[in-house]
């Protein structure tokens, strides 16, 4: 966890090996290279003049290969006169990462993977809604009962598996975008693993679940910018959480696609919903909800609106009762909210028609000061986001709920939401409710004003949305791949 209280982006680590290594072939270049003293003195001009300047990091230049230099030295024309570097192109004050390409691939690894005849009809097919409105999903007109004035606009019916779309949409319309696979820093893959995978998850034919990954990969391969750094400087999204990719590594060596154990995916960036957490190629990204506000204005009154919302009861549980075993913490919440009913809104998604009515999850988490969240299927979950999103303070039971989306949620766990160790609500030591009600009005309010200021960094816009003055979720872990796909490049510049 990070604080980011700052509206900036938080740089990824740099991999401490890599550091090594660089140190590692320093010392080499030192033995072996007598002008190494020169750069190293040019180096400190640089770093000098930079200081002086209060700019980001120096950069790196290549000096065997102008070409590929990657250094824009706005800031001392005497830089730039040594080096006789042209004026990069790739690297401006709009885009100072790069630009990014993206791959026209074959429609069978995207286009053709979305089920097109079935929009929410059939609510109960989880493919189903996803190719309305580029991925955003249809309307929630129903919520035009229920919100005042024009809020409803900013609801869709958005599909939680629909990431692998929304990304490349923005990806199509963003303004660092290049036609010039030359001039890119990074490349973009469309295809979409989360769409061609899931339909042979639950089926027992596991070489189904790999085809569309090796297809594509030797189809990626295949290109010459691939080869050129062996796909480091390639990102893709994943839609689905990353256990879904990763049989090789599963216990029983059955669940999932192998498509993140394969030796050509190791060094590729992936936006996805669950991270694993040793595995610094997968970013985690927010789970999509509903909310997608086309200006700041829209979004400054959804703000208002949860900050003002009348909360009626203290706490909310909304879950699916999808025969939840008789330990399964959402089981033991769900009864408890149940019996807490003057205290608690309790909505079970498998009785409610959560799906097409919007208002049924909706509202209970605007009633609620707390919403709570015991793990789900796995260690994230969109429910989460939803409670953000309405202005609830979620409430934790395991500490591993706070490993991910270090770029989006605030550093300070205490900040925005509530700890409660699982175990001592188990064996009774605790009392849900009783913990809450110690929360006074301005601690609560305080978490709220957390979680509000929050919302812009979780959620995704509406991208016909003219001038963005605020960076959504997709803007935080765009820009924060490129930057380290932009260092990466830097100092493997520097170390050739
Ligand atoms: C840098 O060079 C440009 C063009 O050669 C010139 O217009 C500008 O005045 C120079 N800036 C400084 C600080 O010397
Ligand atoms: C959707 O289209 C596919 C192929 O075109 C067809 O097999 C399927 O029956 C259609 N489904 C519906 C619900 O119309
Ligand atoms: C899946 O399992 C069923 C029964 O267990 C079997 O009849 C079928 O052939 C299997 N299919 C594949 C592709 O392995
Ligand atoms: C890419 O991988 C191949 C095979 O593993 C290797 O021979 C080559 O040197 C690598 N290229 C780069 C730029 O790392
Ligand atoms: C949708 O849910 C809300 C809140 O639970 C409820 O008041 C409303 O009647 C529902 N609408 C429909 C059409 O079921
Ligand atoms: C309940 O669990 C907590 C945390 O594991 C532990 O510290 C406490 O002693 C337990 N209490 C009882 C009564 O078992």
């Amino acid at each position: 966890m990070v604080p980011s209280d700052s509206q900036t982006v938080k740089k990824p680590p740099k991999p401490s090996n890599l550091i090594k290594s660089t140190l590692h072939s320093i010392k080499i270049h030192f033995s072996s290279h007598p002008r190494f003293w020169l750069f190293i003195a040019f180096l400190w001009a640089q770093a000098l003049i930079i200081s002086i300047a209060r700019t980001p990091p120096p950069c790196f230049p290549d000096r065997s290969s102008p070409s590929s230099v990657r250094c824009v030295s706005i800031h001392s024309n005497a830089t730039a006169a040594t080096l006789h570097d042209p004026p990069p192109a790739q690297y401006t004050d709009d885009c100072p990462s790069g630009r990014v390409y993206s791959y026209d691939l074959p429609p069978a690894f995207n286009r053709d993977l979305v089920v097109p005849n079935c929009t929410d009809l059939d609510p109960w097919n989880w493919e189903c809604g996803i190719i309305s409105n580029h991925g955003y999903g249809r309307a929630a007109t129903e919520l035009r009962r229920t919100l005042p004035v024009d809020l409803h606009k900013s609801w869709y019916h958005t599909n939680q598996f629909t990431l692998e779309l929304l990304f490349h949409h923005r990806i199509l319309k963003h303004k660092c975008r290049t036609l010039d696979p030359e001039l890119a820093t990074a490349f973009y893959i469309p295809f979409y693993a989360g769409l061609a995978v899931g339909k042979h998850l639950w089926g027992n034919d596991t070489s189904a679940r790999d085809r569309h990954c090796k297809m594509m990969l030797r189809w990626i391969k295949s290109q010459s910018y691939w080869k050129k750094m062996n796909g480091s400087d390639h990102l893709m999204t994943i839609g689905r959480i990353t256990w879904d990719f990763r049989r090789l590594t599963d216990p029983g060596k059955s669940w999932g696609s192998s498509f993140l154990n394969m030796p050509s995916m190791q060094k590729v960036i992936r936006f996805i919903v669950e991270k694993y957490p040793g595995d610094d190629m997968d970013l985690s990204v927010p789970y999509p909800t509903g909310f997608h506000p086309k200006t700041r204005e829209s979004l400054t009154e959804w703000q208002s609106f949860v900050r003002d919302y009348k909360r009626t009861k203290l706490f909310s549980f909304i879950g699916t009762d999808r025969n939840w075993g008789e330990n399964d913490l959402r089981r033991v919440m769900m009864d408890y909210c149940r019996r807490e009913s003057s205290s608690c809104r309790s909505v079970d998604c498998g009785v409610s028609d959560c799906r097409r009515n919007s208002s049924a999850v909706l509202i209970p988490l605007l009633e609620s000061e707390f919403c709570l969240q015991p793990k789900g299927d796995s260690y994230t979950s969109k429910a989460v986001f939803k409670c953000l999103v309405a202005g609830s303070v979620p409430v934790f039971f395991l500490k591993t709920s706070y490993e991910q989306y270090e770029w989006f949620l605030p550093g300070e766990q205490e900040s925005y939401s509530v700890f409660i160790e699982e175990e001592e609500v188990r064996n009774g030591t605790v009392a849900v409710k009783e913990v809450l009600q110690r929360y006074s009005k301005e601690e609560i309010q305080r978490k709220r004003e957390k979680v509000i200021e929050t919302i812009p960094r979780i959620i995704y816009l509406k991208p016909n949305a003219g001038i963005k003055s605020f960076k959504d979720a997709f803007d935080i872990a765009f820009d924060g791949a490129m930057e380290r796909i932009k260092e990466e490049k830097e100092w493997a510049d520097f170390l050739r």
